[in-house]
């Protein structure tokens, strides 16, 4: 079941380490969208993601605002050794209903052959130290609860489920 989790953007900044050695941070751009879609369906299995047509659809209306305002600045990807190794998606507030009124990690996904390396923690760093530059007190995401990486990551940040 998805559930709706919410931090503190200053306390997600103060868990988040360092970038990982040897990694470089930078938001993402249009131009990306072929490589984050072939890692997003590394990262998620074909299985889950469709097509890789599918996916370049889905990123490039990520990038249109169909799930809000992207964020560019707030929406950093890793290279490491020249690969895209992550990336974060981040919009200004979500588009749908019912959402709480913060921005909103859209994805976050890193490739199989870069996990564990914290990739992914200093990507969600990144991209709420911009946050917290730009006055945003909170952010938010979608979680499944059966996703344990996913969970066990967003609890160590101190994100806790919305109630
Ligand atoms: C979830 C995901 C993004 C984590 O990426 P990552 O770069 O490997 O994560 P990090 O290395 O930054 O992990 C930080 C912490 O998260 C937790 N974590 C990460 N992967 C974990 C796993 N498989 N099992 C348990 N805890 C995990 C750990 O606490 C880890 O810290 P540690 O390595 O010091 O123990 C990655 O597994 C992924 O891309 N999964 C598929 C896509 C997905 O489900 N995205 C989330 C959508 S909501």
């Amino acid at each position: 079941m998805n559930v709706y989790y919410l931090a503190d953007v200053c306390s997600v900044v103060d868990r988040s380490p360092a970038v990982p050695a040897g990694v470089i941070i930078r938001p993402i751009r249009e131009a990306d969208i072929p490589l984050l879609a072939q890692t997003f369906r590394r990262a998620y299995g074909p299985a889950a993601a469709g097509t890789l047509s599918d996916v370049v659809a889905e990123m490039t209306a990520a990038f249109g605002g169909a799930w809000g305002a992207l964020w560019p600045r707030a929406s950093p990807a890793a290279w490491r050794g020249g690969q895209l190794a992550g990336a974060v998606q981040a919009v200004r507030r979500p588009s749908w209903e019912g959402a709480p009124d913060c921005p909103w990690l859209i994805d976050v996904f890193t490739d199989p052959s870069h996990r564990r390396a914290g990739i992914a923690r200093s990507l969600i760093g990144a991209a709420c130290r911009v946050m917290s530059a730009a006055g945003e007190p909170r952010v938010g995401l979608t979680v499944d609860e059966a996703n344990v990486a996913a969970v066990t990551l967003y609890k160590s940040l101190g994100f806790a489920e919305s109630v």
